[in-house]
Order: structure tokens, then C-alpha cells, then sequence
């Protein structure tokens, strides 16, 4: 999810993973594509030009072993992002938050990522200097 210029999505490639990588930015995409050709790993990751304010684009249903989302917050799309998860699958979520930090119109408020993924295993929360992250696991 807004995978930027994929080196997450990259990384999970080359550990074994096909990988749907969705972003809105042509030259991030391009990017992330360059980078999976040089290491090997191109018809592994499948890149995805659309913007997430519509949602997730129809043709990633998953159900998906990971879902990563970093540095970028859509609190609607938080649903979907657990529905996606396959049972046993794991969720990687960080966003910047009010904790630790000044406040603003981008940032979760304290706790955020707990209340929306409170039907998920909790394996890890960090909560400070501005930043909020969250490792669950779909029971
Ligand atoms: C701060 S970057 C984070 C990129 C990557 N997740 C990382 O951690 O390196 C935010 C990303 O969100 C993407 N983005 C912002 N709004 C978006 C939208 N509406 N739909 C899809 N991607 C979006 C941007 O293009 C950018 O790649």
C-alpha cells in the first residue's frame, strides 16, 4: 500500500513473496520497477498505478500473507486492510501520530492503529516522537 518506490516490495520479492505494490506516483512505480529488474525479482512484483482515496484497486483482492503500509494514513482504508489479510497473515502498518509530536491534519491520534485493528493479534506497537506502528497477525 502506497509503496512508493518499492523497497519493501522488493524485499519481499526477493524473500519469496509475489507481491501486488500500489501507489498513485508514475515515477515512484517506475522506480520500484527499475530497482525489482536490477535485482532479479521483476515478474515477481506486480505494480499498481492508482490512487488509494478510490480504494484498493479490484484486481488486489488477495487474500495477501502480508500487507504492509508505511508513511502513508487513509484511516477509511483501514477495513479493508485487515479483510485483505489471509488468516495467519500478517499486517506492518506505520503512521505518523500526535504522540510526541505537535499535532496536525496527517497524524493518528494516540491509539489510532490499536482501535482499528483491534480484531487482529497484537505482536508489536510502538507509540512515540511523532510516529506510530503496528505488527498484528490475523487469528
Ligand atoms: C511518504 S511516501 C511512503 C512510501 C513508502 N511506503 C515508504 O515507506 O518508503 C508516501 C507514498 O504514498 C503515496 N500516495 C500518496 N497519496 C496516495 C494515494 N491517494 N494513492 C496512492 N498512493 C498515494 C505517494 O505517492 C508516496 O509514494
Amino acid at each position: 500500500m502506497a509503496c512508493g518506490r518499492g523497497t519493501v516490495a522488493v524485499w519481499l520479492a526477493e524473500h519469496g513473496f509475489g507481491v501486488d505494490a500500489v501507489d498513485v506516483s508514475e515515477p515512484a512505480l517506475a522506480a520500484g520497477a527499475a530497482l525489482a529488474a536490477d535485482r532479479g525479482v521483476g515478474e515477481q512484483v506486480r505494480w499498481w498505478s492508482h490512487d488509494l482515496d478510490e480504494g484498493l484497486p479490484d484486481g488486489c483482492a488477495g487474500p495477501y500473507d502480508v500487507v504492509v503500509c508505511q508513511r502513508f494514513r487513509d484511516p477509511a482504508l483501514y477495513p479493508v486492510l485487515a479483510q485483505r489479510l489471509a488468516p495467519g497473515g500478517l499486517l506492518v502498518v506505520t503512521v505518523l501520530s500526535v504522540v510526541g509530536d505537535e499535532g496536525g491534519p496527517f497524524r493518528a491520534d494516540a491509539g489510532e492503529l490499536l482501535a482499528a485493528f483491534d480484531g487482529l493479534t497484537r505482536l508489536d506497537h510502538t507509540e512515540r516522537d511523532g510516529e506510530a506502528s503496528l505488527l498484528a497477525r490475523r487469528p
